[in-house]
């Protein structure tokens, strides 16, 4: 990405942000000043004390940690740490316990001495809960306050815990959680109704007060709040903003994090750029929709108005820029995703032969391919391509124990009075376990299985209102997410080894796969990781220099017009039937629509929703009116 560094970024960016290629580069960064501090502590003979935060974010960067202590001879003998939060009623041996989290991610990895660790506790009984988080402020001061706090970041723009409404001098103390961040939690819980409503939390006060500060971010999902948080004025609606108060806070964040800021998203506003072809498009496409005028429609002094003129002298004048974008992005539209047979593909996103293609259908978790590109899988099996579905994983950790017990039920009534029903004696195993586990217990293998397969039962009655074969659609249950837990996945070699396996048994023509991935530790990520592994492993076998390879944003989002190399119609009884195969995935139907999308209830409106802005964007710049448009971007290895 060309980001341009000057000082015009101040005038957007009210606090220091280093943007890294991805987040081990970063976590790099951190761990390199943490290092340095312990070591020079240590060989003073005193003591370094950390604030130390959960979530997926800060993973990488305790690995990091532990690395370091392994190989390099990190010691934490003389480390002192205090967690940011904890949740109210969970106690310290509970898998989504923040304690439990610490001591899985680095302290038992590391010397540190356990009495040296702090995590508020959650069990404290409500009344004592003020004189509790009171000591945790009495324990930080005597240890002689945080040298370094690491933070990530909530959706709602919390930090620790501090929801919307936090102030700046607010201290530890008991807090409600906001709905969006119970939503947030819900899959570590395996369900809403699971997560704890209550969390003791440092205040905004107690981080302000640390020495130094680091907000960590990865992935598109943070842009929006990255952007609010260092963008804006502070305000208590995004409580990370009163960062900007902290003499010495850096957002360490990745590509993804940092994509909604402005020396991002609209570089030309902040400084000189290189007129590359993709820039051009970029401020193009932002020129007609802050101008609201259609591409062709673009005048002289509209660039030169906004900041643009610089591009008019080097490339202008206005209509013959207009006309060049206005072709490249008419050149993108195409209803033949897998090629249009005996026709010029000279200026087509996808060549026209062979024909018919095998298209291969990657996705992470078991929704992603219908929700993202639902119409475009109809119009690839109506044209008359192979399709193959690849599921990498079962999805079982987002299937709730309600949907559970209904088919156990079934199972069970279903083998009453027959005889020898193995079937059914199993299912009163199972559903025994289910009862015994109660709100807040591990999922047994049984139970995990049998929520694979009520996913792959979603699957293939989706798959069938799109009329892929069934002997087409392979699950892969890959082990990394088999024998994990959300924000912990550790891929192994035996989960590309299957991916290999796949891609060589099948030598597809075009691969469709979810791109937006840079949160490292999202499942989304970790398939495109062990993708990309396989792929590497398959290099010079003929069928991959002919490949072409299209990535769907995924997780309820879409590319920016500007990146869209291919934009497939829907019709309205395309996107009808997209939502028919939606809805098949009813254990889904409590999943959180993303943010950006206003409106959107739950994922299913998201999906809809989504397709119609994309539409409506192409629309206004004057092209082609449509109903719903799905974008698919071209990656080259
Ligand atoms: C929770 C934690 C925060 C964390 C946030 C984001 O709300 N209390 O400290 O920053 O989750 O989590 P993640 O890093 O998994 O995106």
């Amino acid at each position: 990405m060309d980001i341009p560094f000057n000082n015009e970024r101040a005038v957007h960016e009210k606090c220091a942000v280093q943007i890294f290629n991805d987040a081990d580069l970063a976590c790099g960064h951190v761990a390199d000043t943490i290092h340095a501090l312990i070591k020079e502590r240590n060989a003073a003979g005193e003591k370094t004390v950390l604030g130390l935060a959960t979530g997926s974010t800060p993973v990488r960067l305790y690995r990091e940690l532990i690395r370091r202590h392994q190989e390099e001879g990190l010691s934490f003998k003389n480390v002192i740490t205090y967690n940011l939060d904890e949740y109210f009623g969970l106690d310290g041996d509970h898998p989504e316990s923040y304690r439990r989290f610490m001591q899985d991610q680095l302290f038992d990895h590391v010397d540190i001495l356990p009495e040296n660790t702090h995590v508020p506790s959650g069990t404290v009984e409500r009344e004592e809960a003020f004189a509790s988080c009171q000591a945790y402020e009495d324990l930080i001061r005597e240890s002689g306050g945080i040298d370094i706090q690491i933070l990530g970041i909530g959706r709602t723009g919390h930090i620790g815990f501090n929801e919307p409404g936090s102030g700046p001098e607010s201290r530890t103390r008991l807090v409600t959680l906001d709905s969006l961040t119970l939503r947030d939690a819900a899959r570590d819980f395996l369900g809403k109704e699971n997560v704890p409503r209550h969390a003791i939390t440092m205040g905004v006060g107690t981080i302000l007060d640390a020495r130094q500060v680091f907000l960590l971010a990865w992935g598109e999902a943070k842009s929006g709040v990255i952007a609010k948080a260092v963008e804006n004025q502070p305000t208590d609606a995004i409580p990370a903003s009163f960062l900007q108060q902290h003499e010495d806070c850096l957002y360490c964040i990745d590509e993804g994090a940092a994509s909604r800021l402005t020396r991002v998203r609209l570089p030309w506003l902040v400084g000189s750029v290189r007129w590359t072809a993709p820039m051009i498009r970029q401020a193009m496409v932002w020129l007609a929709r802050r101008t609201g005028k259609a591409l062709l429609k673009l005048t002289d002094e509209d660039y030169a108005e906004n900041g643009m003129g610089e591009l008019l002298t080097e490339k202008g004048p206005a209509h013959k820029l207009n006309i060049d974008i206005f072709n490249v992005t008419q050149h993108t539209i195409t209803g033949w995703p897998g090629g249009k047979p005996n026709a010029d593909d000279s200026c087509r996103p996808e060549r026209a032969d062979p024909s018919p293609k095998r298209s291969l259908l990657i996705a992470p978790e078991p929704t992603d391919d219908t929700l993202s590109m639902g119409g475009t899988l109809q119009r690839l099996v109506a044209q008359g391509h192979h399709v193959y579905l690849n599921y990498l994983t079962s999805g079982n950790l987002a299937v709730p124990d309600p949907d559970t017990r209904l088919a156990l039920d079934l199972i069970i009534e279903l083998g009453q009075g027959l005889e020898q029903n193995e079937e059914s004696r199993h299912a009163k195993k199972v559903s025994d376990q289910l009862e015994a586990k109660g709100r807040f217990g591990e999922d047994t293998a049984d139970i995990r299985h049998l929520k694979g397969l009520i996913r792959r039962g979603e699957v293939r009655s989706s798959a069938r209102l799109f009329g892929v074969e069934a002997d087409r659609i392979t699950f892969l249950d890959l082990p990394f997410y088999e024998n994990g837990r959300y924000r912990r996945f550790k891929t192994i070699d035996a989960d590309v080894d299957k991916v290999t396996a796949q891609l060589q048994a099948i030598q597809p023509h075009q691969i469709f796969t979810t791109g937006m991935v840079s949160d490292p530790l999202s499942v989304a990520s970790i398939g495109f990781q062990v993708l990309l592994q396989a792929l590497a492993r398959c290099h010079g076998e003929p069928w991959l220099e002919d490949c072409y390879i299209w990535l769907f944003a995924g997780s309820g989002g879409e590319w920016d017009t500007h990146e869209i190399d291919m934009a497939v119609p829907l019709s309205p009884n395309e996107l009808s039937e997209k939502l028919q195969a939606i809805y098949q995935h009813q254990t889904q139907r409590s999943q959180s629509p993303s943010l950006n999308n206003n409106g959107a209830k739950n994922h299913w409106d998201t999906a809809a929703i989504i397709n119609q802005q994309t539409a409506r964007v192409y629309d206004a710049l004057g092209l082609a009116e449509y109903e719903a448009i799905e974008g698919f971007k071209r990656f080259s290895l």
